[in-house]
C-alpha cells in the first residue's frame, strides 16, 4: 500500500523524470553512465543478463542503457503506474525484453536470486527504511550476480550541509521556496540576460568570450539538479557513510565489496567544473566539498 508520502515522492520526480525523457541531451548522458568500464567491468559484461532496474524512475534511463547493452531482461520497477507511459516511449522497442512493474523496494514482488544485475540509483533515502529496502535488493541478486547501488553519502561536506540547510529553508520560506520552484532555462536567462547587461553598462573592461562562458554554466540539465535536492522529499537527511554501506554488503554475504568512483559525463553546465571531484571522491578538494560523497558500490554474491 502506498504512502502519502511516497505518493508526493513519486510525484515530484515525475515532472523531473519527463523532463528528461524530452530532452535527447539529458537522457543521452543519463543513458551513458552504464559503462562496464566504470563498474569495473570487462566490456559485453551485461550481455544475456537478467536486470533489476530498482527505483528505475519514469524515464528508466538505466533500462535503457542495459537493454542497449545486450541484457537478455530488464525489469524496471518503481512505485505506482503513473511513470509507464514514459518509460515505454524509450523501452518499447525492445519489446519483451523489456517489462515495467509497480513495487516498492520495501517488499520486492520477486522470489529470491531472481537477477544477475540489481541496479539501484538515488531510491533509498526516499524509503521509510533504507536497510530493509538493502536487503530485499540483496535477496533477489542471484549467487554469481552483483549488486549496484547508488546512495547520497553523510552531509560531512561543505555542499551538503548547505543543502540540508536549504532544504529546511525550503520548508519555510515562502520567497526561497518560490524561487526554486520558478527556477528553469526561461527564468535563468532573464536573470542572466540582466546582469550581464548590467554589468556592460558599468564596468568597461571585458574579456573576450567571456558572456559565452558564463552562459554555458547554466543549462536545464542543472536546473532540474537543484530542485531535485531541495523540493524531492526524503525520509533521511544525507546521513549514510561508505563504512556503514560496506557493513550492509558485508552482512548480506557480499564479496568483492568496492566503491566506484562517480562516473560523469557529458555535462554542459556548471557541474563539468565538479566532475572531477565526484570522480576522485578521496582527493582532499572532494573531502572538504563533498564530505562522504555520493557513494557508489557494487558487491558480489558467492556463486553456488
Ligand atoms: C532520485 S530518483 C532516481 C531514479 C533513477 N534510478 C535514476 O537514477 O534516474 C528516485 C526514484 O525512487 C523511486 N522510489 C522512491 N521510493 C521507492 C520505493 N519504496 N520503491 C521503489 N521506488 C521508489 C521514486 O519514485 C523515484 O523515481
Amino acid at each position: 500500500m502506498e504512502t502519502s508520502f511516497e505518493a508526493e515522492t513519486r510525484a515530484v520526480f515525475d515532472r523531473y523524470q519527463r523532463q528528461q525523457e524530452n530532452d535527447d541531451h539529458i537522457f543521452e548522458r543519463l543513458v551513458s553512465l552504464i559503462e562496464e568500464e566504470y563498474f569495473g567491468l570487462p566490456t559485453g559484461s551485461f550481455h544475456g543478463l537478467d536486470v533489476l532496474d530498482a527505483g528505475c524512475g519514469s524515464n528508466a534511463n538505466a533500462s535503457y542503457a542495459f537493454l542497449r547493452k545486450g541484457a537478455r531482461s530488464v525489469v524496471s520497477l518503481d512505485l505506482s503506474n503513473d511513470w509507464m507511459d514514459c518509460a515505454r516511449k524509450r523501452l518499447s522497442r525492445f519489446g519483451p525484453r523489456s517489462a515495467l512493474v509497480t513495487g516498492s523496494v520495501l517488499d520486492l514482488p520477486f522470489d529470491d536470486e531472481n537477477f544477475d544485475f540489481v541496479h539501484c540509483a538515488g531510491v533509498l533515502p526516499h524509503t521509510r527504511d533504507p536497510k530493509k529496502g538493502f536487503e530485499e535488493l540483496a535477496r533477489v541478486t542471484r549467487p554469481g550476480g552483483s549488486f549496484f547501488l547508488t546512495i547520497m553519502g553523510t552531509a560531512n561536506g561543505v555542499i551538503y550541509r548547505c543543502i540540508n540547510h536549504l532544504r529546511e529553508l525550503y520548508k519555510t520560506d515562502d520567497q526561497f521556496r518560490t524561487a526554486i520552484d520558478n527556477l528553469n532555462a526561461y527564468t535563468a536567462r532573464e536573470a542572466i540576460d540582466w546582469l550581464l547587461k548590467t554589468k556592460a553598462s558599468e564596468e568597461k573592461e571585458y574579456i573576450a568570450g567571456e558572456n559565452e562562458f558564463f552562459r554555458s554554466l547554466f543549462d536545464d540539465d542543472l536546473f532540474v539538479t537543484i530542485r531535485d535536492r531541495f523540493q524531492a522529499p526524503t525520509y533521511h537527511e544525507f546521513s549514510f557513510t561508505e563504512v556503514q554501506i560496506r557493513g550492509w554488503y558485508a552482512e548480506c554475504g557480499f564479496e568483492n565489496i568496492r566503491r566506484i568512483s562517480r562516473y560523469t559525463r557529458d555535462f554542459h553546465n556548471l557541474r563539468r567544473f565538479l566532475a572531477p571531484m565526484y570522480r576522485h571522491y578521496d582527493h582532499p578538494l572532494a573531502r572538504f566539498w563533498f564530505g562522504d560523497g555520493c557513494i557508489q558500490m557494487i558487491g558480489d554474491k558467492p556463486g553456488n
